[in-house]
């Protein structure tokens, strides 16, 4: 088998080294010693942009997708919205969105080439929080999930506050997706408590149909 190769390092700002490494055509991200993804877990990135955009049940506008990781969520997203619509990913850390323009690009298709994407640079929680801007889908993906937290700064996104706040920054009727590597009945809780129609899916991890399943919360502003 072929040794894996660190391409590049860098740290977060939390000060959480990161690495990006290759063994022929897979990729791997590692955050803190473990490994954050890889390019092969593709299938339940790609399942948070579909179907969330799926469950908005209209053509959306403007879409957020946090963060950006290898770019599958983004480019799903792209893939699915019209000609006219705008997906911003906000990326803490700047050496990953660095890692989409260089060696990771092809991964996802080159998705931060699209003329409708833009790139947030800084937390995904500021962004929600920042006006005027309204999204009618939210797409988080930034930790492994609602309860299991590598940046101990993301637990507030998941908190009754950071899914008020993701309501107040969706359309009415808009769409709040969440990824996670784990079931969270707590949160589930949560997010009807905030006022969504809240629905968990258990999705393959791989687009090759094998291997582990992860969770997505779908969350539906209530008009
Ligand atoms: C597991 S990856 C996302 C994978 C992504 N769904 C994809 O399609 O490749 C998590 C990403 O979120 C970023 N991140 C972590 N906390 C964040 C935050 N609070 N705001 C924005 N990005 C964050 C990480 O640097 C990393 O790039």
């Amino acid at each position: 088998m072929l040794p894996w190769e660190t391409l590049d390092t860098a740290t977060a700002p939390d000060g959480e080294s990161l690495d990006l490494r290759r063994r022929g055509d897979e990729f791997l991200i590692r955050a803190g010693g473990y490994d954050l993804m890889s390019s092969e877990d593709d299938g339940s990135s790609k399942a948070l942009s579909s179907l969330g955009l799926l469950e908005l049940g209209r053509p959306a506008q403007h879409v957020l997708v946090g963060g950006l990781g290898m770019g599958f969520t983004l480019r799903e997203a792209l893939d699915l919205v019209g000609p006219e619509a705008t997906v911003e990913v906000a990326e803490l850390v700047e050496a990953v969105v660095r890692w989409n323009q260089g060696p990771l690009a092809d991964v996802a298709r080159r998705p931060l080439e699209d003329p409708r994407a833009r790139v947030f640079h800084g937390d995904v929680g500021a962004r929600i929080r920042k006006p005027p801007q309204r999204f009618d889908a939210i797409l988080l993906d930034v930790d492994n999930g609602p309860d299991a937290l590598a940046h101990d700064g993301n637990g507030a996104l998941y908190s009754s506050s950071g899914l008020a706040a993701a309501r107040d920054a969706l359309t009415p009727g808009g769409v709040l997706g969440v990824w996670s590597f784990s079931d969270d009945r707590k949160f589930t809780a949560r997010c009807k408590k905030a006022g969504f129609e809240t629905e968990v899916k258990k999705v393959q991890a791989s687009r090759k149909g094998r291997g582990r399943f992860h969770y997505i919360w779908i969350a539906k502003r209530r008009p």
